[in-house]
């Protein structure tokens, strides 16, 4: 089914009175960039993987969760390689919205308006680039944050020695790692707060920043390293070693 692309809203006032309704689970899967670090013609979401387009595998493990009642895909207004694919194995849970905007932030809030959530319903943004995600991953995520105020994030620790590097590519200092974390995703909150927090916070890499912005503070739910987007050439072989190593099993 394919949607018109949604104009954004000059304002868009969330509602966060939550009612007595059960609040559902839904994934939210931006895919509208181009890959440009991959430096491929084709966008990186599209790259072969283990036998298929990257995306499917992210799309793979949200539609295979139970707790997950849609997942809607966020595509570029004019892709035209998702529907040469066979998705009728994911039937109406997986719902592409051809709406993506010029940053991954305007992608997500398209999105959101097009999906027409409840406010009280959550939703898990997932990187179509982060195709190494477990049903084990998303089942703590879930678990942790069901129950919480404001939401949360998958992240690990920083487990490398960092370094500032001055303008001419030598150390300038080794940076305190303690307390340091890497954001992953799914990213999970309240379709509502998100809503309003991009809404008031254009510009941010992670749903998590925006929140953080409105004076909230979402919980780190411990993930694993192998959860890692695919930014670089490298990091597709290494996904598929992964993948491959798994059987394809989520
Ligand atoms: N994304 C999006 N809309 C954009 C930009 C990014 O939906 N305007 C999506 C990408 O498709 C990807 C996810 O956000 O699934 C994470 O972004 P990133 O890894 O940065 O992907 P790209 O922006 O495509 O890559 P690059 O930054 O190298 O161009
Ligand atoms: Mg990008």
């Amino acid at each position: 089914m394919k949607r018109q692309a949604v104009v954004l809203p000059k304002r868009h006032t969330a509602v966060l009175h939550y009612n007595s309704r059960m609040s559902e689970f839904h994934a939210l899967v931006p895919a509208a960039g181009f890959g440009a670090r991959m430096g491929h013609e084709l966008p990186k979401q599209y790259l072969p993987l283990s036998g298929q387009p990257m995306i499917f595998h992210a799309l793979n493990t949200l539609c295979a969760c139970l707790e997950i009642a849609t997942v809607f895909v966020v595509l570029a207004p004019d892709d035209t390689l998702f529907h040469t694919y066979d998705w009728s194995r994911f039937g109406d849970k997986l719902q592409p919205l051809y709406c993506g905007g010029a940053e991954r932030a305007e992608s997500v809030m398209n999105g959101l308006i097009a999906s027409e959530l409840e406010p009280d319903d959550w939703v898990l943004v997932h990187d179509a680039a982060r195709p190494c995600l477990t049903q084990a991953h998303l089942s703590k995520l879930i678990a942790e944050l069901r129950g919480d105020a404001v939401g949360g994030i998958l992240a690990v620790p920083v487990a490398d020695t960092l370094k500032r590097a001055d303008s001419g590519g030598r150390v300038l200092r080794t940076e305190n790692r303690e307390q340091l974390w890497q954001a992953q995703t799914p990213q999970m909150f309240r379709a509502g707060l998100l809503a309003q927090a991009l809404q008031q916070c254009g510009s941010v890499t992670d749903e998590a920043s925006a929140v953080e912005a409105l004076g909230l503070r979402p919980k780190l739910v411990l993930s694993e390293s192998t959860n890692f987007k695919v930014t670089y050439p490298q990091d597709l072989l290494l996904a598929e070693l992964l993948l491959n190593q798994r059987g394809n099993r989520t």
